[in-house]
């Protein structure tokens, strides 16, 4: 069965272009976001790595670690980001796994053999500081992925785990929420004394909670 929200992150050893890790440790007490691409000097996977690497202080703002994989070698991964470097203008200093055995991509469910029988798909998993899978997302070698909504799922994650409010359709920082309706008006009065737009007695909005 594939991995689910709620399950913990399996630990695996690996090797990676920062060096050896033992996953959970290399997680320690952050978040973690893994994430696989298909294959080292393809040009889908080249903007992606790139666009991550420009996005690595926002990732560390939010106290998220950011680990990327292919079945490719280290020494590929080394190699690539020359390339990755000279046409994106960013060198990935996250590390990469070196999956060529495919242990953590079998260990992850990344090989998806009805889409392609050799090559990892675009896999990505949401960790939170206990080792939690908290969201997972997949798209096919085809498609790039937005990493700025990745960014967007973490604030909405670590924004809901603080207060009880759930975060609507296109939400982004900074715009209103939606109060959880398990919450009943008298327990929300005391946590939003602004009060809140009732447009149904199940979709109480509110503004984001600071
Ligand atoms: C790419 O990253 O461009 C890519 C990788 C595998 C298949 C198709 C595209």
């Amino acid at each position: 069965m594939s991995l689910q929200i709620g399950d913990i992150a399996p630990d695996f050893k690996a090797a990676t272009t920062r060096g050896p890790i033992q996953f959970h440790d290399w997680l320690g007490s952050n978040w973690g976001v893994l994430f696989s691409h298909p294959k080292d000097f393809t040009p889908v996977c080249t903007t992606e790595l790139g666009y991550t690497e420009k996005l690595r202080p926002e990732f560390e703002k939010r106290g998220v670690q950011v680990i990327g994989l292919s079945i490719d070698a280290v020494g590929d991964h080394e190699r690539w980001a020359d390339d990755i470097e000279a046409t994106q203008g960013k060198r990935p200093q996250f590390p990469i796994i070196g999956d060529a055995d495919r242990t953590v991509a079998n260990l992850y469910g990344m090989l998806h053999p009805k889409a392609d029988t050799t090559f990892t798909v675009r896999s990505v998993f949401i960790i939170d500081p206990a080792k939690k899978i908290r969201a997972t997302i997949t798209y096919p070698a085809s498609t790039g992925r937005n990493f700025d909504e990745i960014l967007r799922v973490i604030d909405s994650l670590q924004l809901t785990d603080n207060h009880k409010v759930a975060t609507p359709v296109n939400w982004t920082p900074g715009q209103d929420v939606i109060i959880v309706p398990s919450l009943s008006n008298d327990d929300a009065r005391k946590l939003f004394p602004n009060g809140w737009n009732e447009q149904r007695p199940y979709l109480r909005v509110t503004k984001q909670p600071a």
